[in-house]
């Protein structure tokens, strides 16, 4: 429920991509939001009016002149008790009329005459987005404050492919939760590993664990939220990429360590959430090893991997170090110790039970301050509170330029 008690005007205008909205409307409800529908004529071409308002449970407005509003301000009203208008599909027409300020039906009236924030995702043909006077809209739009959001590439409705398509409804829900969180790391950037890494024995067997990347996946997105710009490196998991994260994947620890070590310049952040493995076979086979009847299993020699979180800690001018420790016993004990061996300003533990594949973690902070534990929670959840805590401790090393970490 990460819309919950939001109010969203969303705005639909006429192109294919209307019928996704009503799975929109569905989604952003399941979120918590309450969902007032505004229609362009055109739109009403696409899809009806009735469906939006089964789906909303709300009256659905068209016209300026709706005869149901009694003081005939429904352009004032709606934007009034909104928390965002959002507008998907947003058609190219749409986009020039906002960009020009015209204001001739009731979805232009109400944008122009809005005091909250304005959402966009427009849809439309791979040509026409392309097109000098889109393009011009669109730079029109972002320097007016419009969150332009989208649109992907992909097959379109005509039978082309390129950029033009909507953003999917889940997208579009994940990017209007996105814009309700506060910009606590804008203008930062933050480097981090999450997933386990996978050490060969041979072409098809190898020594990893059982980390989801979910934690690490759901730190990428908080920290995007909040305005950084966020480099995921990333061993093999099967998550999908969060939006306007770069994610570099990749499978061992040596692999790891020479992925954060060519992004680490210019990062303020460095957040090591993976489960980097220990050790890695000392010479990894070319050849399946074969079972050989009567001889004994063979023995694999182990070598030590580089220590990544260590080694950027180390750094001269090291990013501010968050560590991971994840412990089947002793959290204060054994995570305290890894934060001083390590000696970076914040370490996060969490208890394997908890922690390993699941959707929820409980996490306890241990940072020159003490302790902040962080009860069981969505792992988004506490990933943004470890966005905000993170933040703090920026400020606070801003403040004291000679502390360490
Ligand atoms: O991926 P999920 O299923 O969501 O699970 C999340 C998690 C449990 C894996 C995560 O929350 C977590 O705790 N990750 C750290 C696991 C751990 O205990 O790491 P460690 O004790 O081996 O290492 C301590 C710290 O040093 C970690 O920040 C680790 O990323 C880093 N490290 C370790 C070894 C190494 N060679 N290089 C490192 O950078």
């Amino acid at each position: 429920m990460e819309l919950a008690g939001k109010r969203i005007v969303l705005g639909i205008t006429g192109g294919i991509a209307a019928y996704k909205a009503a799975e929109l409307v569905r989604l952003l409800i399941k979120e918590g939001a309450s969902v007032h529908v505004v229609m362009s004529e055109a739109a009403t071409h696409f899809v009806t009016p009735v469906t939006f308002q089964a789906l909303s449970g709300k009256l659905v407005f068209t016209d300026q002149w709706d005869p149901r509003v009694a003081n005939n301000m429904a352009h004032i009203d709606l934007s009034r008790e909104a928390d965002a208008l959002l507008v998907a599909p947003a058609s190219a027409d749409f986009l020039a009329k906002l960009a020009g300020g015209l204001a001739d039906d009731l979805l232009t009236t109400l944008v122009l005459a809005r005091d909250c924030p304005l959402l966009v995702a427009p849809a439309m043909n791979r040509q026409m987005w392309e097109n000098p006077a889109t393009r011009r809209n669109i730079a029109v739009l972002r320097s007016d404050g419009v969150s332009v959001i989208g649109p992907a590439c992909g097959d379109q409705a005509c039978g082309e492919t390129g950029p033009g398509r909507m953003l999917e409804p889940e997208e579009i829900v994940d990017e209007t939760i996105a814009h309700f969180q506060p910009q606590l790391l804008a203008g930062k950037r933050l480097l981090l590993t999450a997933g386990p890494t996978f050490e060969a024995i041979d072409p098809v067997r190898g020594i990893t664990n059982l980390s989801s990347g979910k934690m690490g996946y759901a730190i990428a997105r908080a920290a995007r939220e909040a305005g950084a710009q966020v480099t995921l490196v990333s061993g093999p998991v099967s998550l999908p990429c969060p939006r306007g994260v770069t994610r570099i994947s990749v499978t061992s620890a040596l692999q790891m360590h020479a992925a954060v070590l060519g992004q680490v310049a210019d990062n303020d952040v460095f957040v090591a959430v993976a489960a980097v493995a220990d050790y890695r076979p000392a010479e990894p086979l070319d050849q399946k090893i074969k079972k050989a009847a009567q001889a004994a299993p063979p023995a694999i020699e182990l070598v030590q991997n580089p220590d990544i979180l260590g080694e950027i800690a180390a750094l001269p001018a090291p990013p501010l170090c968050v560590g991971f420790a994840a412990e089947s016993e002793k959290l204060a004990e054994y995570a305290e110790s890894k934060r001083r061996s390590k000696k970076i300003p914040l370490i996060v533990g969490n208890l394997i039970h908890d922690g390993f594949g699941g959707d929820d973690n409980r996490l306890v902070l241990f940072d020159d301050e003490g302790q902040h534990a962080l009860p069981v929670a969505p792992k988004i959840d506490l990933a943004r509170h470890l966005v905000a805590h993170i933040a703090a401790l920026l400020e606070k090393r801003q403040c004291t330029p000679a502390s360490t970490g």
